[in-house]
């Protein structure tokens, strides 16, 4: 069932890909979805919302373990209070998120015609929380992380949803993501690509990489590095750190980006956080 692969082993299909530089959005998700299929035949796409966990079994049997006793379960607690608290000026979370609330992880990040930029559910929460006057939370803080693993939780099982309006805009912030996953960088002069398409299903030290279809879907996440939950924007951090590039600020233009187009690449995929990780 694991199966471990050398580089380069698909030169047809990296080809194939790059072709697709100058494709939309819909024909990279298929591209990548295709190579995923045809380099892990034995694991269904939807697995990958599981991560690594989809491809070495005696990693997931322990944390499978983990998952019987949720380390993030006190983090969705803290979440729902924090939800039900009302803001500065008397109105709610629920008022300011929308009919659908708090059920709408599946449609973030999306594009904001009004700031031409992409807008992060972080952010729409921070937005909510400063037109009623009160001040923003920190964004690697606990009280959003908290707020997150609530919306995450009643959120489950919705399928990602992302959408790219017909806005030259949009389909700029989606490309930029996109180049921002495939651009080699830092002292490594590695690409998010490079460990986790091309190189995908093999070990990095003690670490089996995951592939990138499914890295959108189940955040926040409790580490047992971090020792608590947080948000995907610390991981990006730490990805860049490895390869000892400059890391860049959580909720940055670029970071915000890199979300928009990583989780498009999921779409159709059933939400499934917050979840824990090693
Ligand atoms: C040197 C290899 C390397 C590079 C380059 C790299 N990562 Fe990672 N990444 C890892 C390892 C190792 C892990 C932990 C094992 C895993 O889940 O794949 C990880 C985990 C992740 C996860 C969490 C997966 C999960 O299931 O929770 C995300 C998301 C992620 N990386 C995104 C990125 C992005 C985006 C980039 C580019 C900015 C990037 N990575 C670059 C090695 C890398």
């Amino acid at each position: 069932m694991l199966r471990t692969l050398g580089h380069g082993i698909y030169p047809a299909l990296v080809f194939a890909m790059s072709a697709t530089a100058i494709a939309g959005p819909e024909e990279d998700r298929n591209a990548l979805r295709a190579f995923y299929e045809q380099r892990f035949p034995s694991v269904e796409l939807d697995a990958h919302g599981d991560g690594a966990y989809a491809l070495d079994a005696a990693k997931r049997e322990q944390w499978l373990e983990m998952e019987d006793f949720p380390p993030y379960e006190i983090a969705i607690d803290d979440g729902a209070d924090l939800y039900d608290e009302p803001l500065a000026d008397g109105s709610s979370y629920a008022d300011c998120l929308g009919e659908d609330a708090p059920v709408v992880k599946q449609h973030f990040p999306r594009f904001d015609a009004v700031s031409g930029e992409v807008e992060t559910l972080e952010q729409r929460l921070n937005n909510c929380r400063t037109a009623a006057g009160d001040e923003p939370w920190d964004y690697l803080g606990s009280e959003m992380s908290s707020l997150m693993a609530f919306i995450a939780y009643e959120s489950r099982d919705e399928q990602i949803a992302v959408e790219i309006p017909d806005d030259p805009r949009a389909q700029a912030a989606y490309n930029d993501g996109k180049e921002f996953f495939y651009t080699r960088r830092g002292q490594l002069n590695f690409a998010c690509s490079s460990c986790h398409v091309s190189m995908a299903g093999n070990a990095l030290r003690a670490e089996r990489l995951s592939a990138a279809l499914g890295h959108a879907t189940h955040w926040p996440v409790y580490r047992l590095k971090w020792k608590e939950v947080g948000p995907l924007h610390k991981r990006f951090i730490e990805c860049n750190s490895q390869v000892r590039a400059e890391p860049l600020e959580p909720q940055s233009d670029s970071y915000r980006n890199l979300e928009y187009f990583l989780t498009y690449m999921s779409n159709g995929m059933a939400l499934n956080g917050p979840a824990s990780r090693k």
